[in-house]
């Protein structure tokens, strides 16, 4: 197969580490078997449930570190225990109850009477209960800002469907927006003005957010039109969020909602908007030494000039991408950080520093355990063999990147999996065809002829899909209207 076909297919290789939504998206869930770390769990009705059920697939780490009401809490114990066996009702309350009493919200007095009194519209009472309990208000209000943060990271870390992650964006809603009269009042009442549009700042990032994983999912089902209308949507909201984070001094929210609006421009096709964005992200995460948010644009960074087959920028940003992730320990990064610099080189040519990053970058994959970078470098890493003119090795790694797509269907979407599948098929029936392995030829021409088979449509779609190569944008944009 030619070189212009390889390069064609290229980008399918790279990894994009956060979308509005997914802060460690890449990286398969880790769920520790045994207990690493030794939680004591208060005692109550319930606490030996928790131990012996709530410990069979992660540890207790992973439940403790929430807060949810008891709604949000008999929600995830139902999907939790459902795993394991259709009927537990009596463990399913128990251990709702045990949880929401004991890593609950908005248990305390003083805020339960206020959220009741603003429900029940006695506005004299509430404004006097405020009045009388700022300090202890105040520290309350903090409290869930912070947990909304942690709540929304563990979204963040949710490989979920679709359906299961809106889901959890409902539960979400319905453990933090009930407090949003309890801001207002705190905000207009006291001398702290800032704390409503800190609330809000933060409720509208997390709406948007959702719409940017709504507009995925829609690309996903191939009705770009609507995906776009949730892109969008999703950047009207984030729009409104900074100046509310602004206003509360909250910088880190600002860069996170200025990312998601990057990720949201670049995937609508606005590619030199998106990036502007991403490198303010960049610049505010620099301003405040930030090391972990700097990782996390400069590797974005790295990826988004690739996919626009900007190789020079895109390696400077690899490398310091790379750096920076080395630096704090951030495996599953560095891992993607050192594909985009392997990448950046064979797209200028550089043959030999583009291999043996790659090969770096493989082993950094292997020590971070993380999948989906894996089955990308792999590929990446035979079509670096296959620009040496070494066409067996080259035929074998694409065999394993093969095998490694549909070994691991789960972490990898469905788009990324078929064209992966039929480039990298058409692919072998070339370099059999080298290797005068005529068997292999067959083998690799009937699995191609498969998919081609198996739904035109949906195939046609994806080889013209602007998500999957950025050249394509152009003509996608002609075809729905959109300049
Ligand atoms: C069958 C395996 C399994 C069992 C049993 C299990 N979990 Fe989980 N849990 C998971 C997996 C997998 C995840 C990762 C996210 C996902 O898949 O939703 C997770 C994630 C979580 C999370 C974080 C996500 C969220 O929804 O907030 C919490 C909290 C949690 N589990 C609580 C529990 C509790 C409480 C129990 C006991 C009632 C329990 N788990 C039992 C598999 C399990």
């Amino acid at each position: 197969m030619c070189m212009r076909t390889i390069f064609k297919v290229f980008t399918i290789g790279m990894v994009l580490v956060n979308s509005g939504l997914l802060v460690e998206g890449q990286s398969a869930p880790q769920l520790p078997t045994s207990n690493q770390v030794r939680i004591e769990l208060p005692d109550g009705e319930g606490k030996a449930q928790v131990q012996t059920l709530c410990t069979v697939c992660h540890d207790l780490e992973r439940v403790v570190n929430q807060k949810k009401n008891l709604e949000a809490w008999q929600a995830t114990v139902a999907d939790m225990l459902g795993r394991i066996s259709p009927d537990m009702e009596r463990e399913k309350i128990l251990i709702s109850d045990y949880l929401s009493a004991h890593y609950g919200v908005g248990t305390s007095d003083v805020l339960t009477r206020l959220l009741s009194s603003l429900n029940s519209g006695d506005a004299a009472e509430a404004e006097s209960l405020v009045r009388e309990n700022v300090e202890p208000l105040r520290q309350e209000l903090d409290t869930i800002l912070e947990e909304m943060d942690r709540g929304f990271d563990e979204l963040g870390r949710q490989k979920a469907r679709y359906d299961v992650l809106q889901g959890k964006f409902f539960q979400f809603d319905t453990t933090w927006m009930p407090h949003e009269p309890a801001f207002r009042l705190f905000s207009s009442v006291t001398e702290y003005s800032g704390y409503l549009s800190h609330f809000q700042a933060k409720r509208l990032r997390v709406e948007g957010a959702r719409h940017t994983t709504s507009a995925d999912h829609f690309w996903d089902l191939q009705d770009y039109d609507q995906a776009l209308r949730e892109y969008s949507e999703g950047t009207r909201k984030l729009r409104e969020a900074i100046p509310l984070a602004e206003a509360a001094g909250n910088l880190k929210l600002v860069a996170a909602s200025l990312t998601n609006i990057g990720y949201n421009e670049i995937y609508s096709g606005n590619s030199g908007l998106g990036l502007d964005v991403y490198k303010q992200a960049l610049e505010i995460a620099e301003q405040r030494e930030d090391e972990i948010f700097q990782g996390m644009y400069l590797l974005n960074l790295g990826t988004f000039h690739l996919y626009t087959m900007q190789p020079q920028e895109a390696l400077e940003f690899a490398l310091r991408a790379e750096e920076m992730n080395a630096k704090i320990g951030r495996r599953t990064w560095h891992a993607n950080a050192l594909l985009n610099v392997g990448a950046s080189y064979l797209m200028l040519g550089q043959k030999e520093e583009g291999h043996s990053f790659l090969q770096k970058a493989l082993l950094k994959a292997e020590e971070a355990r993380d999948r989906r970078s894996h089955g990308r470098i792999l590929y990446n890493l035979a079509l670096s063999h296959s620009l040496f003119g070494q066409t067996a090795q080259a035929a074998t790694l694409m065999k394993d990147a093969l095998e490694w797509y549909a070994q691991n269907p789960i972490v990898y979407n469905d788009a990324e999996r078929t064209m992966l599948e039929y480039q990298g098929s058409l692919y072998l029936v070339g370099a059999y065809r080298k290797l005068n392995d005529p068997e292999k030829v067959e083998h690799y021409a009937t699995q191609a002829s498969a998919l081609r088979g198996r739904d035109p449509q949906k195939l046609a779609a994806y080889l013209v899909d602007p998500h999957l190569n950025f050249l394509k944008w152009d003509n996608f944009k002609k075809e729905h209207g959109l300049e």
